[in-house]
């Protein structure tokens, strides 16, 4: 159905980006990549200098930046952003950022006019338990450390940056410590979500469960 929201929350590297957008494509719904605001907004107050801590700064901050969403780009005042994201330097600074209530006040409003206009495949930490907590399929999607750190490695490596393993595998579990033991809006199982290990499984097949699922669900 096409008014269908689907939730994709999990760990880092569980591959939930990846599943969520051929989800959304094969039920010809958008898609909603949450972790790309909380990147934005990071990479933004890191480059301004505007440390990770709640204050008159970073609201005076939050106040002004305008956070935009066109076409899977991401506009920070009129700076598209996109592509200077994906960066291990973001990668570690995002959940310092995404930790503060204010930070995650800024973005509430934003992802939930997503699904404003119909059907949604929204991925990130807390949409399940947050930010849809109405919605109607909800995925917690999960894969080993190993695994994870693994497909981290493989993709950054494809990219050209040859990371040591034990690095990003210390990264990967200091960053599921920091979401999942944030007081605002920590990573966790929906009670209500359905969890899929993916360690063993093909992305596609990851891909034709949920969807199989979805077709359940009205
Ligand atoms: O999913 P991705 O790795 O791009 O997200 C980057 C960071 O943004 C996460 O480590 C997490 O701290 C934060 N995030 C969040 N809530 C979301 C999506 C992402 O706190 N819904």
């Amino acid at each position: 159905s096409k008014n269908i929201v689907i939730t994709v929350d999990g760990p880092a590297g569980a591959g939930k980006s990846t599943v969520a957008r051929r989800v959304a494509s094969e039920l010809g719904i958008p898609y909603l990549d949450t972790g790309a605001l909380y990147r934005a907004l990071a990479y933004i107050l890191d480059s301004r200098g505007i440390p990770p801590e709640e204050g008159e700064d970073l609201n005076r901050s939050l106040r002004s930046i305008s956070v935009l969403l066109e076409g899977g780009r991401v506009t920070v005042d009129d700076v598209d952003v996109t592509d200077m994201i994906r960066t291990p330097r973001v990668d570690s600074i995002a959940s310092s950022y995404s930790a503060l209530p204010s930070v995650r006040d800024k973005l509430l409003d934003l992802q939930r006019e997503q699904a404003l206009s119909g059907g949604l495949v929204a991925d990130g930490r807390d949409m399940g338990t947050v930010v849809f907590p109405l919605a109607p399929l909800k995925v917690y999607l999960s894969a080993s450390e190993e695994t994870r750190a693994d497909r981290r490695w493989r993709e950054l490596r494809e990219k050209g940056e040859d990371f040591p393993f034990d690095s990003i595998l210390e990264d990967i579990r200091r960053r599921d410590r920091a979401d999942m033991d944030r007081a605002c809006s920590p990573l966790r199982k929906a009670a209500d979500s359905v969890l899929i290990d993916s360690s063993d499984m093909t992305i596609d097949e990851v891909v034709a469960k949920i969807v199989s699922i979805a077709s359940e669900v009205r």
